[in-house]
């Protein structure tokens, strides 16, 4: 049985006063909730005061990127050991942001994918799609390599973390949600590859996220498919309500 992860990423959003608030109020609004996971992301300097307004609660905290290096000379970047000490469980790796506005490789997401299971956070590995790659067809070839490239050297016994989340660049803050049936098919497309490179069990296991336009009008009939386990919010993560509303999805 899957749990299901419900994650909001922040992006370049809100300061350290809105940021908790938000964080207050999501913690408070999610108290029962035991049967699905709650994530959110908020931008580096934020994360040390939201881990104390969601101290006690039911809502995880993670970070959006992470260095693969464990310290040294990198200005400018963060190490996990960094994150891990303000009480992150999980790091988005490979997020569109990053690969198409920073330029970041397979290689260099696959090092983070590594370096963060060495540490003991939990990688969300992001794959997805460009429009133009979707026109021409591209779709399955181009998460095919994101995700066999991403999970390089990933051993059997560390891909039990490993969450991925398909996030379709063309559908992430521009309001066009995939299809459920077109995001479960995909998804199920990552599970297949997962068995084939693992084990049936490892990708029957996996928590394979949904991301692009997530919002509380379209959660309930994507969080009904087969191979939907939860999905990664952008926009929709950034309000009290809509992230809640997104949280108590019915399926
Ligand atoms: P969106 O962003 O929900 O605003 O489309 C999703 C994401 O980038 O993770």
């Amino acid at each position: 049985m899957r749990k299901p992860l419900i994650a909001g990423n922040w992006k370049m959003n809100l300061d350290k006063h809105s940021g908790c608030e938000l964080a207050s109020k999501l913690a408070n609004n999610t108290r029962n909730i035991t049967n699905r996971d709650i994530l959110i992301c908020p931008g580096f300097p934020l994360l040390s005061d939201i881990a104390g307004s969601i101290q006690g609660s039911r809502v995880l905290l993670g970070a959006q990127n992470m260095y693969h290096q464990k310290k040294g000379a990198y200005t400018g970047e963060v190490s996990a050991d960094m994150i891990l000490s303000v009480g992150c469980t999980h790091v988005i790796l490979g997020h569109s942001d990053r690969r198409h506005v920073f330029k970041e490789p397979d290689t260099e997401i696959n090092k983070k994918a590594l370096f963060a299971l060495e540490n003991g956070l939990k990688p969300i590995l992001c794959v997805g799609e460009l429009l133009e790659q979707k026109e021409k067809q591209q779709t399955e070839q181009v998460v095919k390599t994101q995700v066999v490239e991403g999970l390089k050297n990933v051993s059997p016994e560390s891909i039990g973390e490993v969450i991925i989340a398909y996030e379709p660049v063309w559908a992430i803050g521009t309001g066009k949600t995939a299809t459920p049936e077109d995001a479960d098919g995909v998804q199920s497309l990552i599970r297949n590859l997962v068995s084939e490179l693992y084990e049936s069990s490892v990708a029957d296991g996996m928590v394979i996220l949904y991301g692009g336009s997530v919002k509380p009008d379209n959660i309930d009939g994507l969080m009904a498919k087969e191979n939907v386990d939860g999905v990664l919010v952008g926009g929709a993560s950034l309000k009290a309500d809509s992230f809640t509303r997104i949280v108590k999805y019915e399926a």
